[in-house]
């Protein structure tokens, strides 16, 4: 995996020493020296104090109580395997990536995670699910940092902090670990309305999934591809499981939490190690390069909104088959990193706000998580293609860097590493054409629907479906304390549907409000004040 590591000298030695670390039969200390004895202080005399030169010990124990690094500010708790993504070269025509074209075979790691709850939490609560791909291409590392539900809470970066301060446990009890049953989730998903879709998804059985290989993927934005003649498409990556998407029902996910928390990195570890390796397909969703990047008149760069199946098929494009188990947990499903801004040639990123932010938090958050810019150099995170980067030092630096001209353009170190343009396999960004805009702090009027969509998720669902969502949000909002939470959830509902409404007020005991048929207009980025005698604030 990865590159050869370096010896002190700078020479590549062939041999990765994160895999022989800990091996042999002799117990030495960090610095291979060999140890008579690491079970016993040194001391003066068997009942005496314990001296301070003891260094083994000091060595041993600093090195403990260093052990535990920062957990994900979201996303914690995962699990994750090694594998395989072979393409079908059905992509070649709308992308140059090399990794797409025919029987190409690319080794990959996933992660998939829940969101909300601590890296100590249990598997199966109610919450979306993460599913992050690691592609270790011949042109560089591609993430597709996804989700199990194909919306999100949020149509600007900006928000991130409030719904993720919302959702993450109550700042003076901690209460709850890891579901949404609780007060500011609610206060928040009731009073921003474009959380409304995501929170519907997550109130369905898509909420509780029956095992890691049975969920689908969503890379959620648009992404813009490029093919080789420089030709742009926009598309939606999704991922489908072979094994078909299963969900638990609640009872039964209540039940496992109790009696195995650890029921979803059970499931996938165990049935890699019996041989039977998942496998999803990743599809695209395929939609034309227009100036508006609108499709049937919905806005693609609002990722609270999908683009229905009906009016946009799915095309497989490649397999993904995961084979492999993780060897140590911390080295890899802990320590990996992924990026949205980890992009090969052919995919390019979209004008979506979500997007942009992202771009910006993945790295800032893994300095702190990790210790530093140098987690690229962590053996999950290699790429597997040659590195002429020219960063150098920095905390936590393993290689030994060879030159003294770390600079461009230098006549030293035996010429200068030239630069490669699209021809050549170089990272062009799309000259996208961009509209004549001032500076605003505004949303788009095409973001304003928030309705229109969770109302068709909502007649979508069978009989069955519906009545586990009445139920979902029912034990949910009956785990609020604030009457005015469940009243304003309730007119949310109102909004969405007047059967759900009115099921899920039965459930609470509480009278429905009047099936609310108009969506109440938003204007962009309203004021709490501006939200109308629907919305009202309590
Ligand atoms: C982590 C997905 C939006 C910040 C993750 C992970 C996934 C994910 C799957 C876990 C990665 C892993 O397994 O290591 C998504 C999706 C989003 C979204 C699908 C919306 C479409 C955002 C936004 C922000 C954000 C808007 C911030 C502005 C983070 C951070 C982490 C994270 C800070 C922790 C990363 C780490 O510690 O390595 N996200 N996310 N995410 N996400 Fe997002």
């Amino acid at each position: 995996r990865g590159p050869d590591t370096y010896s002190p000298t700078g020479q590549a030695t062939g041999v990765d020493q994160a895999e022989v670390a800990q091996g042999g039969s002799r117990l030495t200390n960090a610095q291979g020296t060999r140890l008579p004895d690491s079970d016993h202080s040194l001391k003066a005399g068997p009942r005496g104090p314990v001296l301070l030169q003891d260094h083994h010990l000091r060595e041993k124990v600093m090195h403990f109580d260093h052990e535990r690094i920062p957990e994900r500010v979201v996303h914690a708790r995962g699990a994750a395997a090694h594998g395989v993504f072979q393409g079908y070269g059905t992509a070649t025509e709308v992308s140059k990536a090399a990794f797409l074209a025919k029987d190409v075979e690319t080794p990959v790691f996933v992660r998939f995670s829940t969101v909300l709850g601590s890296r100590g939490s249990s598997d199966t609560v109610r919450d979306t699910r993460g599913f992050a791909t690691k592609f270790y291409t011949s042109e560089g590392v591609f993430d597709l940092v996804g989700n199990n539900m194909p919306v999100f809470f949020i149509q600007d970066a900006i928000k991130f902090p409030d719904v993720i301060h919302a959702g993450k446990p109550h700042p003076d009890r901690e209460i709850p670990q890891a579901q949404s049953a609780h007060d500011t989730f609610w206060d928040f998903v009731t009073l921003h309305q474009e959380a409304t879709h995501h929170t519907l998804w997550n109130m369905s059985d898509r909420g509780i999934p029956r095992s890691y290989r049975m969920m689908e993927g969503f890379g959620v934005h648009t992404f813009r591809l490029v093919n080789a003649e420089g030709t742009t498409t926009l598309v939606k990556f999704h991922w489908k499981p072979r094994l078909g998407t299963h969900s638990l029902v609640w009872e039964e996910a209540q039940l496992i939490n109790g009696v195995d928390p650890d029921f979803h990195r059970r499931d996938l570890a165990d049935a890699i190690e019996a041989g039977a390796f998942p496998q999803w397909e990743l599809g695209i969703q395929v939609f034309p390069d227009t100036p508006e990047q609108t499709f049937e008149g919905i806005d693609l760069l609002d990722p609270t909104n999908l683009v229905p199946e009906e009016l946009a098929p799915v095309r497989p494009i490649g397999l993904l088959t995961l084979n492999a188990n993780p060897s140590n947990f911390f080295a890899e499903t802990e320590q990996v990193a992924f990026h949205v801004g980890h992009l090969v040639p052919g995919i390019d990123i979209t004008d979506d706000p979500l997007l942009a932010g992202r771009l910006f938090s993945y790295l800032d958050t893994q300095i702190s998580r990790l210790g530093g810019p140098n987690f690229g150099q962590l053996p999950i995170n290699r790429t597997h293609a040659p590195v002429n980067d020219m960063l150098r030092d920095g905390m936590h630096q393993t290689a030994v860097h060879r030159g003294v001209a770390p600079y461009r353009p230098n006549s030293l170190d035996g010429g200068c590493p030239f630069q490669t343009g699209a021809a050549d396999g170089g990272y062009v960004e799309t000259p996208v054409q961009l509209p004549a805009a001032r500076k605003v702090r505004e949303a788009p009027e095409s973001f304003a629907d928030h309705f229109s969509q969770p109302r068709r998720f909502w007649l979508s669902m069978s009989p069955v479906e519906r009545e586990h969502i009445i139920g979902a949000y029912t034990f949910e909002l009956g785990k609020c304390y604030e009457q005015s939470v469940k009243e304003r959830a309730l007119r949310v509902l109102a909004t969405i549907d007047g059967e759900l409404c009115a099921g899920v007020a039965a459930g609470l005991g509480l009278p429905a409000p009047e099936p609310i048929e108009e969506v109440p207009p938003v204007a962009p980025s309203p004021a709490l004040s501006q939200l109308g005698s629907t919305w009202p604030v309590d």
